[in-house]
């Protein structure tokens, strides 16, 4: 796992960069080599191997999590006025597919200790209009499943479970991404699985299945990718106006090994977490809490909380330390109603959240990718270290 990147060899540590093996590699020269870069064989391969491990009915790829996520809605049935209810803490994509498919998002605060959206702030939220719930399995902890399932039967929502850091994730032994309608999924360059950009919906339904393939691919009849295919040309047909948000085999090719080794790369995620876990039980920053019992956390993100009053120094002179010591962090997420866009537009306040917002202002997300190695570990923990000194 050794790379050239790595702190421990006096270069900055990249947050979230990929363990990428020698296979995709070959898969991607053989992709090239074959001419037949677009939508093929290898993205239907890569939707048959992730709707098995995931346990799920269909399986459909996209270009993104962004465009599963629009899909998803559309294929729900959103319209104009309809009113979504999500988190705050989030990344915008949640937000804005929400936006594009002409619905109007509702936040409704997070738990502060799991970060992940409220069940009864969701219930307080819920209005005449409320059409959708989109719960998002933060950093990899699994939602609520059985409440936020009871409240969508109570009140004849669909759900939209938005798993981009929900790939390992099991709630009450059921795969994340299985509870809802549709469960959508990313392989950005910072996931746990990875083909550059890519996602996935999943869905129990056949016919929403269906509806999202055309979407994806211009509104076209389904396979039209198989109009320049050895079968004859076939005409296609629009039969909506759809989007071009179709995966291609090129990143299908990464993302057919990639899935071979995702308990794998898990694994090590999990010992990384472990390891931070023991290094920093006596520091003044606040852990991620430990999984719930009955849960599998996918451990996409170690975050911990810098209060300046308990550690002596603030969130973002912490992150600028850390960069000094080159380790890259993140941060998942200022809330929401930070920013400009959200405020104009749906007139939303900070301290309206207060849960999302303290989260926001503290935040510090540390490497946490399975290409780490023991090395970049421990520099990772000394500067942690060196920073709250
Ligand atoms: C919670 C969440 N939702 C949606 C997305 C969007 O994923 P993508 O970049 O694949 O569109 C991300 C990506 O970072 C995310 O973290």
């Amino acid at each position: 796992m050794g790379d050239s990147s790595t702190a421990s060899q006096g270069k900055f540590l990249v947050f979230g960069s990929p363990a990428i093996g020698e296979s995709e590699i070959e898969e991607v020269v053989a992709s090239l080599r074959s001419g037949w870069l677009g939508t093929g064989p290898k993205v239907a391969q890569f939707e048959e191997g992730f709707r098995q491990y995931k346990d799920a009915g269909h399986a459909v790829a996209v270009n993104s999590c962004t465009a599963a996520l629009h899909l998803s809605m559309l294929a729900a049935g959103l319209q104009p006025g309809d009113e979504v209810i999500t988190t705050p803490l989030t990344f915008c994509a949640s937000i804005n597919a929400i936006i594009h498919a002409g619905a109007t998002p509702v936040l409704a605060d997070v738990d502060p200790v799991s970060m992940n959206i409220d069940p009864r702030a969701i219930e307080n939220k819920i209005t005449a209009k409320t059409k959708a719930i989109l719960p998002v399995h933060f950093a990899g902890r699994a939602c609520e499943m059985n409440a936020i399932m009871a409240i969508a039967e109570k009140h004849q929502l669909k759900v939209i479970e938005d798993c981009a850091h929900a790939i390992e994730t099991e709630y009450q032994g059921r795969k994340a991404g299985t509870f809802g309608d549709f469960g959508c999924f990313s392989f950005y360059v910072t996931k746990n699985i990875v083909t550059g950009e890519g996602g996935m919906v999943l869905t129990a339904n056949e016919e929403d299945a269906g509806r999202i393939k055309i979407l994806a691919l211009h509104g076209m009849s389904n396979d039209a990718w198989k109009r320049f295919g050895d079968e004859g040309y076939k005409h296609y047909y629009v039969t909506e106006c759809g989007f071009k948000y179709n995966m291609m085999d090129l990143q299908a090719a990464i993302g057919i090994h990639q899935l071979k080794r995702v308990e794998t790369y898990w694994k090590r995620r999990e010992e990384i977490w472990q390891r931070y876990n023991e290094a920093f039980g006596n520091l003044p920053i606040e852990l991620p809490e430990d999984p719930e019992p009955g849960t599998r956390h996918a451990y996409h993100l170690y975050t911990v909380l810098v209060d300046e009053d308990e550690c002596g120094i603030s969130r973002d002179a912490f992150l600028n330390a850390m960069t000094r010591h080159e380790i890259g962090v993140g941060v998942h997420y200022l809330s929401i109603p930070e920013h400009p866009y959200y405020q104009e537009a749906y007139g939303w306040n900070v301290t309206d959240y207060p849960n999302a917002l303290r989260i926001g202002r503290q935040t510090v997300s540390l490497p946490l990718s399975a290409k780490l190695t023991t090395d970049d570990v421990q520099d990772v923990i000394s500067a942690v270290k060196n920073a709250i000194r």
